[in-house]
């Protein structure tokens, strides 16, 4: 039987009568030809429709060749490491923040990767200091990006050369030391994490301006073992007063930490913070005003998670010395060149365990009329 079919295939079926033989040959030749047909056809097709329209969107009937296509695609590595081109998403924040709990396990990266420094905005709306954030950051495009949280009604302005254009990530409501702050800021990480070649993470106002060149930051940041926090243990009524003892015993009275919002991190920390689990739902109950989260719940929970990574002071310089429970806002009179001199001179800390007086790199808060000064002098205060 099997020989007979092969014969067959092959046209030299010795027992058929000859006068069959002219007929059965084009048949199949026919039927040859329309199978062939079929198959040019459908191949074109299907590579039209690969080229001009995304997998996503449509709905093609699974075939050989169509699988063979999408799997070529997925497993391009750069579409793995390639960052996404719209920071614009529409991911929950429960699907953004497993999406970017995703991170190599393997720290040495088979690709060039130039670490770069997140700079991720907590604003209401808009970044009256852009003009001054562009300068600082002009030249350095392949080490830097942005994010931006902003009120959900806010659309930007930013025109198209601005390294703020399009930089707006989905963002939510928040409210001044209630959770929506800090899921606010775990959005951003989240955003921010995404892109495989953010290795650093600094959060910022709209009222921060930069008091050093982009470079001068950056080695500062890439070459430090330790990131900037501040945290410490304030035994006080605006400290260990807002312990509330239901977080017992995730977290104890003598883990209660404090500090201000503004931090720089590493890639370490971020993905601790978006992926917590443990310590999210105490700090969500129990850490409410008059207990202010956002000066607790990052704070606390890295102190005792990863205390030997921590700096426990920040990079950004404020002015509490006025009391009550805003710092000092600084207007166009206080930006003067003896203000900042006077900000250089007062610094002392520890840098990679060596004595330094470089210690502050970003400094709040600068009313939006501080700009046109700072812009005028930022070489001479500033150095960029
Ligand atoms: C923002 O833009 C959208 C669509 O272009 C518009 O519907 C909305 O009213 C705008 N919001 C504000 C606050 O301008
Ligand atoms: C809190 O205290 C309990 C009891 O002493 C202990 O088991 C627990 O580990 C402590 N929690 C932390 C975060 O240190
Ligand atoms: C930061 O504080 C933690 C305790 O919260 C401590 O273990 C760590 O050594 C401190 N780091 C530095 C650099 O002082």
């Amino acid at each position: 039987m099997q020989a007979r079919l092969v014969a067959m295939e092959e046209g030299k079926e010795p027992s058929l009568p000859i006068s069959n033989q002219p007929r059965a040959f084009p048949r199949s030749l026919r039927f040859c030809s329309v199978i062939l047909g079929l198959g040019i056809v459908f191949t074109v097709f299907s590579i039209f429709m690969s080229r001009h329209f995304s997998f996503e969107n449509v709905v093609i009937p699974a075939t050989s060749s169509k699988i063979h296509l999408c799997f070529q695609q997925s497993n391009d590595f750069q579409s793995w490491i390639r960052p996404p081109l719209n920071v614009w998403h529409r991911m929950s924040d429960a699907q953004l923040l497993w999406r970017a709990s995703f991170d190599p396990q393997i720290k040495s990266y088979p690709f060039e990767r130039v670490p770069k420094i997140a700079f991720m905005f907590l604003t209401r709306g808009p970044l009256p200091m852009a003009p001054l954030w562009e300068r600082f950051f002009k030249g350095h495009e392949q080490m830097y990006s942005i994010y931006i949280h902003a009120l959900p009604t806010y659309n930007e302005t930013y025109p198209p050369f601005s390294p703020f254009y399009q930089r707006q990530i989905p963002s939510k409501v928040t409210e001044w030391g209630m959770m929506s702050m800090c899921n606010a800021e775990r959005r951003l990480l989240a955003n921010a994490l995404l892109d495989m070649s953010n290795e650093w993470f600094i959060l910022l106002s709209e009222a921060c301006i930069p008091l050093q060149s982009f470079p001068a930051v950056y080695l500062y940041i890439s070459n430090s073992r330790l990131s900037f926090m501040e945290i410490y243990d304030d035994p006080g009524p605006c400290g260990r007063g807002r312990y509330n003892h239901n977080m017992e015993p995730v977290v104890n009275l003598t883990n209660w930490r404090k500090g201000s919002q503004w931090f720089e991190i590493d890639r370490k920390l971020a993905v601790d913070i978006i992926k917590d689990d443990t310590y999210y739902p105490k700090f969500e109950q129990f850490c409410r005003p008059a207990c202010y989260v956002d000066e607790h719940y990052f704070q606390t929970m890295l102190s005792i998670r990863s205390p030997q990574l921590l700096a426990n002071r920040t990079l950004t310089w404020v002015d509490w010395s006025q009391g009550g429970p805003h710092p000092t806002t600084y207007t166009k009179a206080d930006v003067t060149k003896e203000f900042f001199t006077k900000i250089a001179k007062k610094q002392t800390c520890t840098y990679n365990n060596q004595p330094s007086k470089a210690c502050l790199f970003f400094a709040r808060k600068f009313a939006p009329e501080t700009l046109d000064t700072l812009l005028e002098h930022s070489l001479e205060y500033f150095g960029y």
